[in-house]
């Protein structure tokens, strides 16, 4: 009952905080008058209730023991301290008598053990708890009764939880992937799941992870995914291969939608392949090469497609595409560069050929179609711009012929008048002396 009622209290003095914290956001915009009305509300509100250090704060802090006492500096850095929430809250006791005998006694939980972890916390994160009874790492806890798999407080420590905003959280979205490793990356650990300990390493060597490790400067680093978007962070969101698209849609949009148009999305359907990770593997994700198109190896159109098929020759199609329009692209930036050298103003060419390139981004998410209509659909578009680059240059390089042709004919017959001007005045000067 006592304890209920300190935790009453303390709400009511949160609530009370937060409401005069806008008052006061609300009177530095309407000066003068709202200012007199603030001090008004501020009579009128009773004082914030004051933080008043319990029992198990001081005795804890007061002890001898290493182990007992380090709870309250790492308790004090967390947002259970911001939040108030209480060693009595999480551990149980009564925080109001100043015997260690009587404090651990009434409901007091103690250290829980590894299985009750869940519980422990959810108390109060029922959704995370929720979630999590979905995953695999709880199946293992509460159905194989194994302690490997990852509890609340593998991934968010205990008494030095932050909010996953905190750049020094474990749940930080950079920090995301070594949370993980500690467990994933570790053969000892791993070894009695006959799991592979390699993602980590992988995931660093693929396009994702040099994003969010920062190596790639022109993409922010939050816009890859880290090992938590792809699995989900409590629940498991893969439980079979057909989950894989809509997990890389969130970010992959426009390749997902046209994926969904084409066979293999039928094909993954009913049979669990071809998935996104099938071709681009599952944590070293990066562009494929133009020899998967030609290839038979796992991943590569052979593997499933026979040479002679109509859905081979597809795929070299494709890839014939991807290369033409890969050299019409350094054509039209080489010809651009090389009439900015004569000085010519290049904004309406360095206009189409910011088009083009946006349509040649579109080729890698529409092949995923495998619709060769679709794809030459955006293939004529960029012939097109690329046409109407070359005929402005042309045009251009026509026209500064044109002016050397001028300028050439023009220091003829200057020359030409100079010379009969000097040999009139050599005639002239010979006839006088
Ligand atoms: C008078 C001092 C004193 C007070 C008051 C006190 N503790 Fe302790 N507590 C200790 C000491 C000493 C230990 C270590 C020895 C032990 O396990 O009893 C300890 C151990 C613990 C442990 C670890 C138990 C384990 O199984 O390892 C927890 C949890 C704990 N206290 C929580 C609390 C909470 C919550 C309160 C307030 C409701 C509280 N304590 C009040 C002295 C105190
Ligand atoms: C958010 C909940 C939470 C709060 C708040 C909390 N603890 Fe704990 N505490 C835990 C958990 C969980 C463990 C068990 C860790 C483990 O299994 O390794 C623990 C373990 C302990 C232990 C055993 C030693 C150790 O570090 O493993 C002591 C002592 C302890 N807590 C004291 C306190 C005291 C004192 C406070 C208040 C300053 C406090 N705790 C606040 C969750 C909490
Ligand atoms: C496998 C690691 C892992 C485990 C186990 C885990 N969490 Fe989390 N948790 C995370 C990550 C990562 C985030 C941050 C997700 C994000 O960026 O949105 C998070 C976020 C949270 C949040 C913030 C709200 C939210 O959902 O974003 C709370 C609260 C939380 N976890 C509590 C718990 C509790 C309680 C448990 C145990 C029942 C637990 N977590 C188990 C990794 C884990
Ligand atoms: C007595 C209730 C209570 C218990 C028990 C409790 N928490 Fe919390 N926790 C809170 C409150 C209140 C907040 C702040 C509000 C919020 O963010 O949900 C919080 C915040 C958090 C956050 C930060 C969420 C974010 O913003 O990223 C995490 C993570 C978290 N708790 C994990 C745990 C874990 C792990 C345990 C068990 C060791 C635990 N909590 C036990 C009440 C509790
Ligand atoms: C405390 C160690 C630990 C931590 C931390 C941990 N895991 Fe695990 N994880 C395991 C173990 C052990 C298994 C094996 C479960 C099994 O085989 O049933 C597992 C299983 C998995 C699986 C399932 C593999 C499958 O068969 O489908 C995925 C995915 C996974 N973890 C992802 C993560 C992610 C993502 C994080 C970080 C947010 C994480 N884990 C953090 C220990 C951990
Ligand atoms: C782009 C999405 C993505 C990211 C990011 C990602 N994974 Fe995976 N992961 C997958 C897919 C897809 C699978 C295959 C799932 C299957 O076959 O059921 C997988 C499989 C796994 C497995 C099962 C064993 C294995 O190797 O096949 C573990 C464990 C795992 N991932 C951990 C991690 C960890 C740890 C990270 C971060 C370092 C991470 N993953 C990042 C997509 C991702
Ligand atoms: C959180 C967002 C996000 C998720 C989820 C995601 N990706 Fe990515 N991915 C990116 C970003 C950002 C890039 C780099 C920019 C780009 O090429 O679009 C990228 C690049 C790629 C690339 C091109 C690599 C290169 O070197 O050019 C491939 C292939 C790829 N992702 C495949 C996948 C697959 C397969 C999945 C699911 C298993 C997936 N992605 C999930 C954000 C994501
Ligand atoms: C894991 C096996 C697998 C791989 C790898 C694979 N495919 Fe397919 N593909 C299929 C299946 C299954 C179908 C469904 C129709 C069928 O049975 O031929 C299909 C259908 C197609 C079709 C027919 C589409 C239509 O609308 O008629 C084309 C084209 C195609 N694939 C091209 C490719 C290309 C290009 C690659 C390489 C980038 C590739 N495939 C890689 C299994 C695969
Ligand atoms: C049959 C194999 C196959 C499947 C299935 C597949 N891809 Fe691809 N993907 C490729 C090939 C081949 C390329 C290279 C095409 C190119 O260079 O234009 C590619 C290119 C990409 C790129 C790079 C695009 C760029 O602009 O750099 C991304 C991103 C991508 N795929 C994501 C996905 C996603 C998401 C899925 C699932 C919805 C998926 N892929 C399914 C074979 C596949």
């Amino acid at each position: 009952m006592g304890i209920y009622f300190v935790k009453k209290t303390e709400a009511r003095g949160k609530k009370q905080e937060a409401r005069s914290q806008k008052q006061e956001s609300l009177a530095s915009c309407l000066l003068p008058l709202a200012s007199c009305f603030l001090l008004l509300a501020s009579c009128l509100l009773p004082p914030v209730a004051a933080w008043a250090e319990d029992t198990c704060i001081s005795c804890h802090r007061e002890s001898a023991e290493e182990r007992v006492k380090v709870s309250i500096s790492e308790w004090e850095k967390s947002i259970h301290k911001i939040e108030k929430v209480k060693c009595h809250d999480c551990h149980g006791g009564d925080p109001e008598s100043k015997e260690g005998s009587g404090a651990h006694k009434v409901n007091f939980i103690g250290k829980p053990a590894r299985a009750d972890i869940p519980k422990f916390c959810g108390r109060c994160h029922i959704r995370p708890l929720n979630d999590y009874r979905k995953s695999k790492h709880e199946r293992l806890l509460s159905v194989k009764k194994e302690d490997g798999g990852a509890t609340c407080i593998d991934c968010h420590g205990y008494h030095r939880i932050k909010t996953k905003k905190d750049t020094e959280s474990l749940t930080y979205y950079l920090n995301v992937p070594q949370t993980c490793s500690r467990c994933h990356s570790d053969p000892a650990r791993m070894k009695p799941f006959d799991m592979p300990t390699n993602q980590f390493e992988l995931y660093e060597k693929g396009t994702h992870g040099a994003i969010l490790y920062g190596k790639v400067q022109e993409v922010s680093r939050t816009s890859a995914p880290n090992c938590a978007v792809c699995h989900g962070h409590h629940d498991s969101m893969i439980s079979t291969h057909q989950d894989i698209p809509r997990i890389c849609g969130k970010c992959h949009l426009s390749t997902f939608d046209n994926f969904k148009e084409g066979l293999h999305f039928d094909a993954l359907k009913k049979s669990g392949e071809p998935s996104c990770a099938y071709c681009h593997g599952n944590h070293k994700v990066i562009r494929p090469k133009g020899e998967v198109f030609a290839g038979f190896k796992k991943g590569e159109c052979g593997e499933c497609h026979e040479k002679s098929s109509e859905e081979f020759k597809v795929g070299l199609n494709i890839q014939g595409s991807i290369e033409r329009l890969e050299s019409l692209r350094r054509e039209a930036k080489n010809s651009i560069e090389d009439v900015k050298k004569y000085g010519r103003n290049t904004a309406d060419l360095e206009q189409l050929y910011t088009e083009l390139n946006a349509n040649i981004l579109m080729i890698a998410p529409a092949s995923h179609s495998l619709d060769l209509d679709g794809i030459n659909k955006y293939v004529d578009k960029i012939s097109t711009i690329s046409e109407d680059i070359k005929r402005k240059v042309d045009e251009f390089k026509m026209e500064i012929r044109h002016r050397y042709v001028v300028y050439v004919i023009s220091m003829i017959i200057i020359l030409t008048a100079v010379i009969i001007l000097f040999t009139q005045l050599l005639i002239y000067k010979k006839s006088e002396a």
